[in-house]
């Protein structure tokens, strides 16, 4: 049990197929856990872990105490024996783990991982590479304003994975419709243009930063739009598409920032995401909000 691979729920099949793509051989998987004798980036996985310790212990209170030792900050993979693992997880925190706000800063927290391997046996490894419980973050939500759920995946993008974009920026918001990303762009202060071949919600219609082209935005020419500072995209289309789409723009704004969901439609394109994986200077995510779907971004 060298190395383990937590999946994001519900996309287990995904990180299966990530591993064999990547032609890396398991050991064995307990639930959403995957083990491996082999360190690799997944982006399917919520969480890498690495140093385990196997530890045995008598009671609930014993186990509280070994964990305490190890470090302040746990996050408990429930993945048998649940009342058990909730009892020595309540134990072990003072506080509810809360929903983080928009934009907050980070913290230097450092949280480990622990799981009941069986009744007296907890597998933990004690520091992870994550500020967050078990990698899982959940950003507080607009309470007004947003004509969509999509903006949670901005909200999250800008507040752990990169700055947001300046105030008075000029920014592309393509496949808009009905606008909850451009609603957040609007909101950070900055001149969006929202590209769509559907309307924007009728709620963004008085915003005066805000240009709304009824456009297609595979047929929106670079040179159209003076010096953009960041491309968004959300658009429905093939990956193979989007990736045609990006180099477009970047060839004709070498500096140009991007911030893009590829979707996939049937099963997971993993030929076409790792070629975004391996854009110098960019970073690939699943989103803690994302669904079938990966998140590119380049600053
Ligand atoms: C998931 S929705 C975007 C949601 C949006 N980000 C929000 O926050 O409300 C995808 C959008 O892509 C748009 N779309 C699909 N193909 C397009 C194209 N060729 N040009 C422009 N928009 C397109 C669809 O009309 C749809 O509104």
């Amino acid at each position: 049990m060298k190395y383990a691979y937590l999946a994001f729920e519900d996309y287990e099949n995904e990180l299966e197929s990530e591993i064999k793509f990547k032609k890396i051989k398991l050991t064995t998987q307990m639930g959403r856990l995957f083990f491996s004798d082999e360190w690799a980036t997944f982006h399917w996985a919520q969480l890498s872990l690495k140093n385990f310790k196997k530890v045995n212990f008598k009671s609930i209170n014993d186990a509280i105490k070994i964990l305490k030792a190890e470090n302040l900050y746990w996050g408990a993979y429930s993945y048998q024996l649940h009342r058990r693992t909730e009892l020595i997880q309540n134990g072990l925190q003072n506080r509810k783990i809360s929903e983080i706000p928009f934009l907050a800063k980070p913290t230097n927290r450092n949280y480990g991982f622990w799981f009941l391997l069986d009744s007296n046996t907890l597998l933990y490894s004690a520091k992870t590479d994550s500020s967050h419980p078990l990698g899982f973050v959940r950003i507080k939500e607009a309470l007004q304003g947003p004509p969509s759920r999509a903006y949670q995946k901005l909200y999250e993008a800008l507040t752990v994975h990169t700055e947001p974009p300046a105030a008075g920026t000029q920014v592309l918001d393509l496949g808009s419709c009905p606008g909850g990303w451009t609603w957040v762009l609007h909101e950070l202060g900055c001149q969006v243009i929202s590209v769509d071949k559907a309307p924007l919600d009728d709620s963004l219609n008085d915003k005066k930063r805000i240009t709304y082209l009824k456009k297609d935005a595979f047929k929106l020419d670079p040179l159209s739009i003076e010096n953009p500072e960041w491309l968004f995209s959300d658009i429905i289309c093939e990956p193979e598409a989007l990736l045609e789409l990006v180099l477009k723009w970047q060839k004709a704004y070498p500096k140009l920032k991007f911030l893009c969901t590829i979707k996939y439609k049937g099963p997971t394109d993993f030929k076409t995401t790792d070629i975004f994986a391996k854009i110098p200077g960019s970073k690939l995510i699943h989103l803690c909000c994302n669904k079938h779907e990966m998140t590119w971004i380049k600053n």
